[in-house]
């Protein structure tokens, strides 16, 4: 209690430094808010959250998104794993790096085998962006994208609000085309590892709980990980059977199949999917997350009607999670399968699956406005 006093009194000092209007960052870059049970850091550059903190079921508070100590390391990072940022201005893949709006074709750039990853050369999340308004709990970004700047048409103009309410962190985007009808879909791209690695057993996300109860429909994918254009419904105890139980995360890797479930060709094992939700409400929990180990558990509410997980199969083992993280005395290395991002989306590549009906989600022009919110609850598993 002591020490969590101090930081609120450090944060306070460091916010009466006023710069254009908005408070300035920490000495060490980044924005704090707080809300009960919950405090969260943020920087400019690609509208990051580095840090989550939220208690577990001993009452320890623990870091459980995956990021670097230095803030300054997010831009050169050559790794560039898009750690809790959003990229735009279309987020995941673009299949064949090409897309058509009113017959007029647009050729974007492959950074992915051959399609567009996270919409390629300056993209949203390797841009600094302007904070224009922070308070205690929120904090709001804003971007310009110029026409042609991912060689998609028209301008975009979008702000991104991130705030703190009890146990919670909600997230708001919103994006507008005036000029032209282009492409938009946007993410929070979180990295979580509920144990924030401390489990001193395991650093894997095998033994996390993942259910999202209406994730009935998957995409199917070829070898780099693109939509082929099925949408499959999922069996009882199928590989992405996450609807009908909680899961574990692991629960399916003696399965024949979960090698290459996630492309790369047939080197990606686990999870780089994206599941279709059946109707349902932006009230109704669209994926909870828990692990026993911490006791934490996490629920997701969104309005997307879609979502990505990705099971960090491309961690090489080389890259150091951060000193809030982990356990004292132990080397700090991120295994590979050490993580899961979570990605609330619309369905990936619709723009070139028109017969999905996708494309009034996907393609705004002049008068539409672009909509995206979501909200992460946190708790405890044995809470309610
Ligand atoms: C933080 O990262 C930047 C960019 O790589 C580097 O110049 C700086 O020395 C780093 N600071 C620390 C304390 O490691
Ligand atoms: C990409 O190009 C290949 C080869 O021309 C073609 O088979 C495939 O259908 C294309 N995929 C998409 C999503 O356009
Ligand atoms: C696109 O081309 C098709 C076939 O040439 C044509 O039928 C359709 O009207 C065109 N659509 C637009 C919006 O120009
Ligand atoms: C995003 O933009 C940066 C900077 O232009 C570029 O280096 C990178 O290849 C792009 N990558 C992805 C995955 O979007
Ligand atoms: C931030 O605001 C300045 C001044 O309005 C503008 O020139 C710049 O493009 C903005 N940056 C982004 C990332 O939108
Ligand atoms: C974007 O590209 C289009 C097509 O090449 C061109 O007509 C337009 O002038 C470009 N816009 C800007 C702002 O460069
Ligand atoms: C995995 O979780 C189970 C409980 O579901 C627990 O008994 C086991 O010890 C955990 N394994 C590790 C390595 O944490
Ligand atoms: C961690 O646990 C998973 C299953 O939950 C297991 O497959 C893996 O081998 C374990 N890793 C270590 C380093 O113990
Ligand atoms: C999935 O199930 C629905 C009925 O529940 C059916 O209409 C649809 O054709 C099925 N899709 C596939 C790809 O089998």
């Amino acid at each position: 209690m002591m020490k969590y006093s101090l930081c609120l009194f450090v944060a306070a000092a460091s916010a009466a430094a006023v710069r254009g209007g908005v408070p300035a960052p920490g000495p060490d870059g980044r924005y704090t808010l707080e809300a009960p049970g919950i405090r969260a850091q943020f920087i400019p550059y690609a509208a990051t959250l580095t840090n989550l903190f939220v208690k577990d079921k001993n009452g320890v508070e623990r870091d459980i998104v995956l990021g670097y100590d230095n803030a300054s390391f997010y831009p050169v990072d050559p790794g560039h794993p898009v750690y809790n940022a959003v990229p735009g201005r279309y987020a995941n893949r673009i299949g064949n790096a090409t897309f058509k709006i009113d017959n007029v074709t647009y050729n974007t750039v492959a950074n992915d085998g051959p399609n567009t990853l996270h919409s390629g050369p300056n993209n949203w999340s390797f841009r600094v962006w302007n904070v224009t308004e922070v308070t205690k709990n929120s904090i709001t970004y804003s971007i310009y994208d110029p026409a042609n700047s991912t060689n998609m048409p028209g301008h975009v103009e979008a702000t991104v609000t991130y705030s703190l309410s009890k146990n919670k962190w909600n997230i708001v985007m919103d994006a507008i085309s005036p000029d032209t009808k282009t492409p938009i879909m946007l993410t929070q791209h979180t990295y979580f590892q509920l144990d924030a690695f401390a489990n001193p057993d395991n650093r894997t996300i095998w033994n996390h709980t993942m259910h999202m109860p209406k994730a009935r429909r998957v995409m199917e994918v070829d070898g780099n990980a693109l939509p082929t254009g099925v949408i499959a419904n999922i069996s009882k105890g199928a590989i992405d059977d996450f609807w009908s139980k909680p899961r574990k995360l692991g629960f399916a890797s003696e399965q024949p199949g979960f090698q290459g479930h996630c492309g790369g060709d047939g080197a990606c094992h686990g999870y780089n999917t994206n599941w279709a939700f059946d109707k349902k409400s932006t009230k109704d929990i669209a994926a909870t997350l828990s692990s026993e180990w911490s006791g934490i558990k996490a629920d997701l509410r969104t309005n997307q009607e879609a979502i990505v997980l990705y099971t960090c199969n491309w961690n090489d083992g080389k890259t150091e999670f951060k000193s809030t993280q982990g356990v004292k005395g132990q080397d700090k290395f991120i295994p590979r399968d050490g993580c899961i991002a979570i990605e609330a989306q619309d369905y990936v590549d619709g723009i070139n699956h028109p017969e999905w009906g996708r494309l009034d989600k996907q393609l705004f022009g002049p008068g539409q406005k672009y909509h995206w919110e979501s909200s992460w609850t946190f708790g405890l598993i044995d809470e309610d």
